[in-house]
């Protein structure tokens, strides 16, 4: 253990700077000091270069004095862990988790109260968090600001996400944080709440590039009960500064000591496949609190879904107009109504037949009349389905098909009213045999005032999959805060949306094609994400010839991002009727797996592309997923991860030479080859393409 700190004692000032800490690779190191006012400071280099300057530490309490200055230092304690786990899905069978950390025991004097600040410092990053211990004098208080900076060495080039406290469904803007400005932005693009009141505030993860060739992401791991963080620019300083997502009345957490804070996190690396496969987020989290997950499955599913989102059918069973009798079974059907029951038994018997593990029923339930616009607090009692939808027959059904069905439970933001109703939601799901509920926020929350990431709203979404777990439930969230990695904790917390799914291809200007190689680098750092890939028919025109919109890849690129989008939830999104006429290309999405031994990052640039590697859970197979931008790219793969000395059957699903994801976006070819570890592959993806391929042991 290392003694405490050097005092530098000056005429009348006194700066403590407390001994630095370095990560087990020797490469970044984190300092720590007093100023002559008390306040701590942190700074962190790698490789002996700045790369976070002196950065402010601290609170603003409610009614009390700042908790930011008058410190003294009274002990310093350090720690170095080694150890691993192993996730209970994963993309890789163990995780290490291996830092150095010390603790700063902090005192302020006028107020008599305490404050400890614990930094862990990981081979890629930086992690630290605040904790208030018990003590007599700040029991009960109230957040009104954190005030954690960082403070970056240099204009950076960064992929930014307006500050909507409610919303992360935007795409990316790419600029250098100097420009940082939401003016700039479209924010009218898609169905964004706007909850937007600061020009410069942007959303965490920020992932940045220095101009010679750091990685920078800021993030935030844990946050359990405690509000999102967002982040405020000072765009002539690069400087972001804590900004802590408000209640109602604009305070921003209501806290008991001992508490402590979520994690503050800088990854930091000059190969950026550091930063993609970096499982610091997840190890910052508690581990597992369930002692029983043998219920906890991976889930390849389809669903009654996609064909809603591009105009074929309804989630409502009689039309807008009847909105005044959506809570009657007096309703007069519109003909148009997806989740009918002979529907659903259509993608059960798909399903079964393409060895799909569950389907996805949206609009089975009574109340879809009135659910947008309106946003009133009673909409659903997620329990009643509608009258041409036999929840019995269905179930029935789909068990004797070995098909597991996939509950939906759309709130409509009324979270008043889910909670209400979420025992009652649970034991339906248990009685008909539902192993999972995908759950959605749209729209402003209910009761007015909270947000999305706000302190109430973060509360509401782990209680859901604690819940849920009581339940042997597990859930799979849209519209929620973006996951920090509470999914090592309640791993039944599957999956979850909180960010620009594919879904707005359908009905939105959509997602550029850089959109699906900045995800792994910000939204995916936290948890799975349910993106909804595998869409082939790709220009919506093929619905309605007036329609413009498209998805914004090529055919190929939607089965590479079965592995570059990790998650052990994974939809088959297009129509059974669409994959019916694709069945070779379909065959990739029947055999890819969506859990994983082992992952391998090989090329990797954010905003640009991916290339990852991953060997199944169960065999010895391997797949690979390739994507780019809307640039086109050569890809060259070494093929030195497979096994030495075995023989691997690879189907290689690409671009044409014609492909191009505007002009020519479903051209695809598919070749198979012998090859070994000692094989390369040269790929070519055309502009917004990728590619695909798996390996399969020739035994
Ligand atoms: C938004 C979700 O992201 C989408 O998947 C769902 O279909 C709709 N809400 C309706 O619940
Ligand atoms: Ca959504």
């Amino acid at each position: 253990m290392k003694k405490l700190s050097l005092f530098i004692t000056f005429l009348f000032i006194q700066i403590v700077v407390a001994q630095n800490v370095t990560s087990p690779n020797n490469k970044i190191t984190v300092n720590f000091k007093l100023d002559n006012t008390g306040k701590p400071f942190y700074w962190v280099s790698y490789n002996q270069k700045a790369i976070v300057k002196e950065s402010s530490l601290g609170f603003l309490l409610k009614d009390l004095p700042s908790f930011d200055s008058d410190f003294e230092l009274i002990k310093q304690e350090n720690k170095s862990v080694d150890e691993s786990w192993k996730p209970v899905l994963g993309e890789q069978s163990i995780i290490q988790n291996k830092y150095n950390q010390v603790t700063y025991f902090l005192h302020q004097k006028a107020s008599d109260r305490f404050l400890n600040i614990t930094f862990k410092v990981y081979d890629e990053g930086v992690a630290f968090r605040y904790e208030f211990p018990p003590q007599k004098n700040l029991n009960y208080f109230i957040v009104s600001d954190e005030k954690t900076q960082f403070n970056l060495a240099g204009d950076h080039k960064v992929f930014w996400l307006p500050g909507d406290y409610d919303s992360q469904e935007y795409p990316y803007t790419e600029t250098k944080i100097s420009e940082i400005n939401l003016e700039k932005v479209d924010l009218n693009n898609g169905i964004a709440l706007k909850s937007i009141n600061n020009k410069y505030r942007v959303q965490s993860p920020l992932m940045m590039k220095s101009d010679d060739g750091i990685y920078i992401n800021i993030f935030e791991a844990a946050v359990v009960n405690y509000p999102v963080m967002h982040l405020n620019a000072d765009i002539k300083n690069f400087s972001f500064t804590s900004s802590l997502v408000p209640n109602a009345i604009g305070d921003k957490a209501y806290l008991q000591a001992p508490f402590t804070t979520p994690w503050r996190t800088i990854m930091i690396s000059n190969d950026a496949r550091d930063i993609v496969s970096s499982k610091m987020i997840l190890n910052l989290n508690e581990p597992c609190k369930l002692d029983d997950t043998s219920w906890i499955k991976p889930m390849k599913y389809v669903g009654i879904w996609w064909e809603m989102h591009v105009g074929k059918s309804t989630w409502d069973y009689a039309g807008s107009q009847n909105a005044q009798n959506a809570a009657s079974q007096d309703l007069i059907p519109t003909g148009k109504h997806g989740a009918t029951t002979q529907n659903t038994k259509r993608y059960i018997d798909f399903a079964a037949k393409h060895g799909f593990d569950g389907v996805l029923v949206e609009g089975w339930n009574v109340g879809w009349e009135d659910w947008f616009g309106n946003w009133k607090e009673d909409v659903f009692d997620f329990t009643t389905p509608y009258p041409d939808f036999d929840i019995k027959e269905v179930t029935d059904y789909a068990k004797s098909k070995g098909i597991k069905m996939i509950m939906h439970n759309e709130t409509s933001g009324s979270v008043s009213n889910y909670e209400r109703y979420l025992d009652r939601a649970l034991e339906l799901m248990k009685q008909y045999g539902y192993p999972a509920v995908k759950t959605g926020y749209v729209g402003r929350i209910i009761p007015r005032g909270e947000y999305h990431d706000g302190q109430a709203m973060v509360k509401h979404f782990n209680f859901v999959a604690r819940r849920a777990a009581d339940f042997k439930i597990m859930v799979n969230s849209h519209e929620s805060s973006r996951p920090t990695g509470y999914s090592r904790t309640y791993p039944n917390y599957i999956a979850a949306e909180a960010a620009r799914g594919n879904e707005f291809n359908a009905w939105s200007v959509g997602n550029p094609p850089m959109h699906e190689t900045i995800l792994p680098f910000t939204r995916l750092l936290g948890g799975p994400m349910d993106y909804t890939p595998g869409i082939f028919e790709i220009k919506m025109s093929y619905y309605d010839k007036s329609k413009k919109e498209q998805v914004h890849t090529t055919l190929a690129k939607q089965l590479a991002l079965y592995v570059t989008m990790y998650s052990p939830l994974q939809m088959a999104a297009d129509l059974p009727e669409n994959y019916e006429k694709y069945l070779d290309a379909f065959q990739f999405i029947k055999d890819v797996p969506v859990d994983w031994q082992e992952s391998k990052y090989l090329e990797a640039e954010p905003g640009d592309y991916l290339t990852v590697a991953r060997k199944d859970k169960n065999s010895e197979n391997w797949f690979l997923g390739a994507i780019t931008d809307e640039n086109a790219r050569q890809a060259k793969i070494n093929l030195d991860f497979l096994s030495k000395g075995k023989k691997y059957k690879a189907i290689i699903y690409q671009d044409s030479k014609t492909a191009d994801w505007k002009e020519n976006p479903m051209s695809y070819e598919i070749k198979n080859v012998i090859v070994t570890s000692k094989s390369k592959l040269m790929l070519n993806l055309a502009k917004g393409g990728g590619a695909a391929i798996s390996f399969e042991e020739i035994k």
